[in-house]
């Protein structure tokens, strides 16, 4: 749909198109519960491209393909990260390698690169199965329960593991509980996100009370480290640490918190909710079949095509960066309609994933759609069709690490025992998508 796109604002430009008046209210008061409730509701009249909301919560939002190739690769240059996802910078600042543009994003991903291949992931694989074979072992020995709350702090530790090494999460136990506190309050619904009044007992006093003690935890570290005072070391930290040996590449303090807490952020309630909607899919006997047949079968510790296809479908249902978010930085225009400098631009990756008309039945999960190549099953060879992990210069940095903790859960939880839900119906909350009730289940020893 070439004709849709141009870099440039026309003269004859329309105005972009989007609900207005009471229609405008309706679909905002949506929002306030549901963005994307609020997305299908524009989506019926003005399809797949539409602008509403406002001040900050003003976005241009985009649901198909088309518009994914156009913002994140032909015309990449005119949009930007920094001020888009303004839900994540009360956590990460402003110098997370999330929410910077380049050339410095570009000079920060590449110190970081190196500390993210695959050679390390060797070692995470070894973290991760420990890990997972003890989170497993624990749900089956409770019988029942909620797993985001048991789940949660299990990644996080492997996490951390990465990131900043198992000595700092021994040097501040309490670091875990704070990042996992300060990430609930980006989980609101984004309304009631702009409420950050410093009243006690309110969701944004918790939010600043567990920063501070996240950020004494994390510029001690630093300190520690720079002044050559801690035995152990390790992690990602001590690549942007090296950054040390030249003044050109040194970063500060605040800089340097900004970047882990950025990663650690970014990291763990996206992985925890992917665990838990592939745990969701593997509840299912016919979906869980064929990848515990294929898990007795394996001779390496690889996930077979099975296993690979429900996490695939599980990213596909419930993309936990749900939302890919970005700030206009040059006039541009969709469909001879302009996107002004500093509009916000956000791209839908839940609707993407469930576009019937790139996909087949895409309300169902069909691992197929990941093994045959060709048929009514075959997933789209359009590389926009589906972005879990995003696309180019700004793809996920931590997709493997992700992946890592994916597969060893399905690895450690499938030959070990069976679950099934405790509640009927499970919804996607909040801004990672995580299920509703925690997803309480019961497990079962096989
Ligand atoms: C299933 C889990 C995860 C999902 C679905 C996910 C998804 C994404 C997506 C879609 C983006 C692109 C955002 C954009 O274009 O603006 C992204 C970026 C990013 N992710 Fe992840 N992520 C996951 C796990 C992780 C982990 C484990 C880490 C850290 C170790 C991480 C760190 C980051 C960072 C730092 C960026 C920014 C990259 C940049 O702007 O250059 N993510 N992630």
């Amino acid at each position: 749909m070439g004709s849709k796109r141009s870099s440039t604002a026309s003269a004859d430009a329309r105005a972009f198109p989007g609900p207005r008046g009471l229609e405008h209210a309706r679909v905002l008061n949506l929002a306030g519960g549901d963005v994307r409730a609020a997305l299908d509701a524009c989506r019926a009249t003005h399809g797949d491209a539409f602008v509403f909301g406002v001040g900050a919560i003003r976005f241009h939002w985009f649901l198909a393909a088309d518009a994914f190739r156009f913002v994140l690769q032909d015309a990449a240059d005119a949009f930007g990260n920094a001020g888009a996802y303004g839900f994540l910078e009360p956590i990460g600042g402003t110098g997370a390698l999330i929410a910077t543009d380049d050339p410095l994003h570009l000079e920060r991903r590449r110190a970081l690169q190196p500390a993210f291949h695959a050679r390390e992931a060797a070692a995470w694989s070894v973290l991760a199965d420990e890990a997972m074979a003890g989170f497993v072992a624990g749900a089956v020995e409770r019988g029942a329960g909620a797993l985001v709350p048991d789940l949660r702090p299990v990644v996080l530790d492997v996490v951390l593991d990465v990131l900043v090494g198992p000595a700092t999460r021994r040097r501040h136990p309490g670091l875990a509980t704070d990042l996992a506190a300060m990430m609930a309050f980006a989980n609101l619904p984004m309304l009631a996100q702009q409420v950050r009044l410093p009243i006690p007992a309110t969701p944004w006093a918790a939010f600043l009370a567990a920063r501070r003690r996240a950020d004494d935890a994390v510029l001690a570290e630093i300190r520690a480290r720079r002044a050559d005072a801690v035995d152990e070391r390790g992690g990602v930290l001590d690549w942007l640490l090296a950054g040390d040996a030249d003044p050109a590449t040194r970063l500060g303090e605040r800089e340097l918190r900004d970047q882990i807490v950025g990663l650690l952020s970014a990291a763990f309630d996206t992985t925890t909710s992917a665990i838990a909607w592939t745990a969701l899919l593997l509840a299912r006997a016919d979906l869980r079949a064929p990848v515990a047949d294929e898990l007795a079968e394996a001779s390496s510790a690889a996930l077979g095509p099975m296993g690979d296809g429900v996490v695939k479908e599980a990213l596909r249902l419930y993309p936990p960066a749900s939302a890919i978010l970005r700030r206009v930085r040059q006039p541009v225009a969709w469909a001879g309609a302009p996107l002004p400098v500093g509009a916000r631009v956000g791209l839908s990756v839940w609707h993407l994933h469930r576009d019937d008309a790139t996909w087949a039945e895409p309300e169902r999960a069909e691992p197929r759609r990941w093994t045959e190549r060709s048929g009514p099953w075959a997933a789209p060879r359009d590389p926009f069709a589906y972005l879990p992990f995003g696309h180019g210069g700004r793809r996920c940095i931590g997709e493997g690490l992700a992946r890592t903790l994916l597969h060893a859960f399905v690895r450690q939880a499938v030959p070990r025992a069976t679950w099934s839900p405790l509640d009927p119906a499970v919804r996607p909350e909040g801004t990672t998508l995580l299920p509703s009730g925690g997803l309480r289940l019961r497990w079962h020893r096989t």
